[in-house]
């Protein structure tokens, strides 16, 4: 398998690839690779001749010193399970310095407000981190196809902004929600939560599918209450946001209901951090 630290090594032979007329896969990552991610890699293997995955821990995207310092950061591991889905994947696993050259900085980013709702509002600066090492890791590997979770759905939509306001050739697919047994969106995170904290956490997809029955049937105002009501069954959890959008402009969802709507949320959980979301259509 071959891994590779430095952009020039990895450039140099994605490019004798192209010439070859491959078409490449990519799946970006911070590692601590889960289920989730081998979704990502296998719908990858199967649609492309080569396969790129970058491991990288973006320090611009975190506002929150602790959080990017408990990271998991597990290589290893992450190589032995990238081997499991296919020995041909490419792994690029730069440093912070490889990939900031001294100035570990985000630039200023405009995604159509998208960047302000929920995520946005409650990480500053989280999008411009994203959209940051997105575009030099597009730049860097010039994928076909890329590959992200629905998990992060506000993030999905704003890399599909990203690559339309900078014209970048690639085809952003968006995949499914990876969920363990028990209903509990997979995560990096999860590593962080306890054997009790996990099965704790699993009453954020029950809470999510109840809050879609209860939308269907009696609107926005009584999910939210709902939501609310639940969670306070739940002391060692603290919601951040409960928010009802719209899938395309992420703004809230309209009374007329035009378009998809998606239910949002973000949950402490003995301070750690989880989101979720599910299609209310
Ligand atoms: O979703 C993630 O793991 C990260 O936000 C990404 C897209 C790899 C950028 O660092």
């Amino acid at each position: 398998m071959l891994i590779f630290n430095n952009k020039a090594g990895l450039k140099a032979l994605l490019s004798e690839h192209k010439k070859a007329n491959a078409t490449i896969g990519f799946v970006p990552t911070m590692g601590a690779l889960h289920k989730g991610h081998l979704s990502l890699l296998e719908a990858s293997a199967a649609n492309n001749t080569i396969t790129v995955i970058s491991i990288f821990v973006n320090p611009t995207q975190f506002n929150n010193p602790e959080d990017l310092e408990k990271y998991p950061r597990t290589l290893d591991d992450d190589v032995k399970k990238i081997q499991s889905v296919n020995e041909n994947i490419i792994v690029f696993a730069p440093t912070v310095d490889e990939m900031y050259e001294g100035r570990t900085q985000s630039g200023n980013f405009e995604f159509g407000g998208l960047e302000n709702q929920m995520e946005g509002s409650h990480r500053p600066g989280h999008f411009d981190g994203v959209g940051t090492i997105v575009k030099k890791l597009f730049e860097i590997v010039e994928p076909d196809n890329a590959y992200f979770g629905e998990k992060d759905f506000q993030q999905l939509q704003i890399v599909r902004r990203l690559v339309k306001n900078y014209n970048i050739p690639v085809n952003i697919v968006g995949c499914p929600i990876s969920r363990e047994p028990n209903g509990l969106a997979m995560s990096s995170r999860n590593q962080r939560l306890t054997e009790q904290e996990r099965n704790e956490a699993s009453v954020i997809y029950k809470i999510l599918a109840e809050a879609k029955t209860i939308y269907r049937n009696e609107g926005e105002d009584a999910a939210k209450k709902y939501v609310s009501t639940a969670f306070s069954g739940h002391p060692d959890f603290m919601v951040e946001y409960f928010e009802i959008a719209d899938e395309e402009t992420l703004l809230p969802a309209t009374a007329a209901k035009n378009g998809k709507q998606r239910a949002f949320i973000a949950v402490y959980i003995n301070g750690i951090r989880l989101i979720d979301n599910i299609s209310l259509n």
